[in-house]
């Protein structure tokens, strides 16, 4: 029997829980139809940024003041606002346009650290017509006057800034690396968050050592990367109840790892490296070994498998807490059978 791939996310009904996370590739209205003929079950566009938005207001303004001491004639150098195409404008043309080539669900997406004017850009959103918004918290606290809690009441101020701004299911990219993230997770639901993506990735520069020169490269992901979103599903679904939408993003390249990732509790794997990587097809191979992961494990839905591993269901919960870290350091075994055989 072929299983029922169908999941809920966010309220969202999607045919299948492999989603094409948000990149480059996203961005492209001819990408998301072969992703989703592929079977994603929802596309999540890239980002729009804050800044970038924030950017664009500064030079729009500078370049409206630049003329106000001038000649009329001269008016006709500025910017028609009729016109004016800028990144936010195009972001929702090419909403527009994905939402006028695909069926599934499209999940729009904002970046940002902190509440301002520019959360209007949510509701256009909205208006454009995403399904839902996904809004990914992405800071580097490197102020020392700022402590945890202030920066994440302002988490949470965001989140409840860009609730507000609109009705459709809101869900939140979060960072792993809260102190206390159970905590953090569950405040970010009250705030309004219908559910949550975990994790963003950080990527981390490097240094040229010629130059000096700080280098910002992307790195793909390594299946090795999906642990720790499987330990925090693992621990976040039974404690958020089934209503918050939980996503698996990091590391996930196949479908045994999308298995796993909903068999701890997550509605939807995210793939975005390994798609980048094959193309828009691995979306079907990854979606093709799930279900055949599931025929031969005789699960019969991806409701049934959901959370079937999670930590309110393993035999040893504890598994996904500190006791693991102890257990984990003692498994080692030295290859070279020199340190500690
Ligand atoms: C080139 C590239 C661009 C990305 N751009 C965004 C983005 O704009 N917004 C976002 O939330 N995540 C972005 N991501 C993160 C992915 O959506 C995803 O969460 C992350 O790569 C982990 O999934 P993976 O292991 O399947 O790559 C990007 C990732 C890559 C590789």
């Amino acid at each position: 029997m072929t299983p029922d791939l169908r999941t809920r996310y966010l309220g969202l009904e999607l045919a299948s829980p492999i989603v094409a996370s948000s990149t480059p590739m996203t961005g492209d209205p001819a990408s998301c139809k072969l992703l989703a003929d592929a079977g994603a079950g929802a596309i999540v566009l890239p980002s729009l940024f804050e800044e970038e938005i924030l950017n664009e207001e500064i030079e729009l303004a500078r370049s409206l003041d630049a003329g106000t001491e001038q000649f009329a004639e001269a008016l006709g150098y500025f910017p028609n606002l009729d016109t004016f195409k800028g990144i936010g404008e195009r972001y929702l043309a090419r909403l527009e346009k994905t939402k006028s080539m695909v069926k599934v669900p499209v999940i729009a997406s904002l970046n940002a650290a902190s509440t301002g004017g520019w959360v209007r850009y949510a509701r256009l959103m909205q208006e454009s017509g995403a399904d839902a918004l996904e809004l990914n918290l992405y800071h580097v606290v490197a102020n020392p006057d700022v402590t945890s809690s202030d920066r994440e009441e302002m988490d949470l101020e965001l989140i409840a800034a860009v609730r507000a701004a609109v009705t459709i299911p809101l869900a939140v990219k979060l960072a792993p690396y809260y102190s206390a993230l159970a905590g953090f997770a569950r405040s970010a639901v009250a705030a309004g968050a219908n559910g949550l993506v975990l994790f963003n990735r950080f990527y981390q520069p490097d240094l040229d050592l010629e130059t000096f020169d700080v280098v910002t490269k992307v790195a793909l992901s390594h299946p090795s990367e999906l642990r720790m979103p499987l330990r925090w599903t693992a621990i976040l679904r039974p404690q958020l109840g089934s209503s918050v939408g939980l996503a698996a993003t990091s590391g996930i390249h196949s479908g045994i790892d999308a298995a796993k990732a909903i068999l701890v509790g997550a509605d939807v794997a995210m793939v975005a490296s390994t798609v980048l990587r094959h193309g828009p097809g691995q979306v079907r191979v990854i979606r093709d070994e799930l279900a055949a992961w599931m025929a031969e494990h005789e699960y019969e839905s991806v409701s049934q498998m959901c959370g079937a591993a999670s930590a309110a269901t393993v035999a040893d919960p504890t598994a996904f807490e500190r006791a693991n870290y102890m257990a984990t350091l003692h498994s080692w075994s030295s290859p070279t059978g020199l340190v500690g055989a």
